[in-house]
């Protein structure tokens, strides 16, 4: 039986949280790994639009939903979502949801933190989402992490506290700022507890014993591998891993579990928050895409800035996350270009570069060398079928594959659910 790993391709925002919707009903059961409340996956089912941020987007139709130890959960941020979600008539019981007891805990002194980093850095900031997650990431290497199942033993949770503000009121006092008032983040943690620790499980446990059963695992991930701590454009990133491996170390399954790697790849590329980005189009051309493709950040609201696809970026994400396939979604977003382009290759102080270096200095300055296609005037708005794509359209996809010698498995066409080409279906390897 066939388990999916779901990952973005580029720096997020690919589509995956539609692709997800589409492909859990194929699966049992779908399993968010890294990242937190930074994630934002847009889901649209008819006239009802849904945005997801902690909860798996396979909730909507109604699968077993799983946060896996390698996400940072924030318990409020989780439980207005799930309030959020109820208003809109998805019922998310414990039972439905497990979370992992073993998750490391979003604080609220992590999101000051977070934004205080951002604001002293100035021209030089990250553009976070600001939701603390690199100070929580940081947290728990650093083995000072309050964890879910804290939260069930207060004796325990009160020494977790005295350690983790041992360290971050040394600091602040250090920077001249306000302290963490211990009896205030203690009282906050005591009244969220019984209202999230119905939620907790050993995720790890109930994950293989429904994989011995036989059920279909679906794994979303979140933002994308560009954006991940090792391969991506560091320190331009978020603090988790979001190539496929992880999809094991954060479920608690052995990387056998999965069977299937799907990238989701925008057929152009956007990028929210500060760091490089070799093919962005600062013009008219970017401005287009984004009023087209409606490039707002679903999380901050931030206008994403856009550019021409890159497909060296998302050949070298294919190798280290190990894609067997892609997904590619918003071709109709370049719909009536009278020519469209891709990056193929860079050049850097008189070399030639056919994967993006390391360092950041590289990274800055790495100039792209296009390709141009003809473009097509036709709609593929909501084309359903292979067979409604115009002939210059299918030539971009047959040129984007044999770049970044993956095949497309899927195709999507607008932001509705149904309007979906399958060309393979991953769970069926
Ligand atoms: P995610 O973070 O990867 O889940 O992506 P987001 O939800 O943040 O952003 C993707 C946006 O594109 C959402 O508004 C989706 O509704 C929309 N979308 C997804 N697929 C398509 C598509 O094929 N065409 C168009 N026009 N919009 C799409
Ligand atoms: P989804 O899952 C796009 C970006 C932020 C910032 C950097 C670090 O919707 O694709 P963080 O708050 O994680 O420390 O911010 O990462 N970022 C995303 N960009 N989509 C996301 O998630 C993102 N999650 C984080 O904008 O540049
Ligand atoms: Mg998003």
């Amino acid at each position: 039986m066939a388990n999916v790993a779901v990952i973005g391709s580029q720096w997020g925002d690919e589509g995956k949280g539609k692709v997800v919707d589409w492909l859990a009903s194929r699966a049992d059961i779908v399993v968010r790994f890294q990242g937190g409340h930074n994630a934002g996956h847009t889901l649209v089912v008819g006239n009802q639009t849904y945005k997801l941020s902690l909860v798996p987007s396979g909730v909507v139709r109604g699968k077993t939903s799983i946060i896996g130890n390698g996400v940072v959960v924030d318990p409020w941020a989780l439980l207005g979502e799930i309030e959020s979600l109820r208003k809109k008539g998805v019922d998310v019981a414990p039972g439905m949801l497990k979370v992992a007891e073993n998750c490391a805990l979003i604080l609220p002194l992590h999101g000051r933190i977070d934004r205080a980093r951002e604001e002293a850095r100035g021209a030089a900031k990250l553009g976070t989402t600001g939701r603390g997650i690199g100070p929580a990431y940081e947290d728990k290497v650093a083995r000072r992490a309050v964890r879910l199942c804290d939260l069930a033993d207060r004796k325990a949770l009160e020494e977790k506290l005295d350690h983790l503000l041992f360290h971050h009121n040394a600091l602040l006092r250090g920077l001249g700022a306000e302290e963490v008032d211990r009896a205030e983040l203690l009282a906050g943690l005591v009244e969220v507890a019984p209202r999230i620790l119905p939620y907790a499980d050993s995720v790890w446990r109930y994950l293989d014993g429904e994989r011995r059963a036989g059920k279909r695992i679906l794994f979303e991930g979140a933002q994308g591998i560009m954006l991940d701590v090792d391969h991506g454009t560091y320190p331009y990133v978020t603090s988790s891993n979001t190539v496929a491996g992880m999809a094991a170390v954060g479920s608690g399954l052995g990387p056998g579990a999965i069977d299937y790697v799907l990238g989701i790849t925008k057929a152009y590329t956007t990028r929210v928050g500060s760091g490089p980005f070799p093919s962005e189009q600062d013009n008219e051309i970017g401005q287009i895409l984004g009023e087209r493709g409606r490039e707002f950040g679903t999380v901050t609201g931030r206008k994403r800035r856009c550019g021409w696809f890159d497909a060296v970026i998302v050949r070298q994400s294919a190798r280290v996350a190990g894609l067997d396939g892609i997904a590619l979604t918003k071709l109709d977003v370049l719909d009536g270009l009278a020519e469209v382009k891709v990056c193929v290759g860079y050049t850097y102080e008189g070399r030639s570069y056919d994967y993006l270096p390391a360092s950041m200095a590289a990274q800055a300055g790495v100039r792209p060398v296009y390709e141009t296609f003809e473009g097509w005037r036709e709609s593929t708005r909501g084309a359903r079928s292979w067979a409604d794509l115009p002939a210059t359209a299918i030539k971009y996809i047959r040129r984007i594959e044999e770049l970044i010698g993956v095949p497309v498995t899927l195709l999507s066409t607008s932001p509705e659910r149904d309007d979906t080409i399958l060309v393979h279906d991953p769970f069926a390897d």
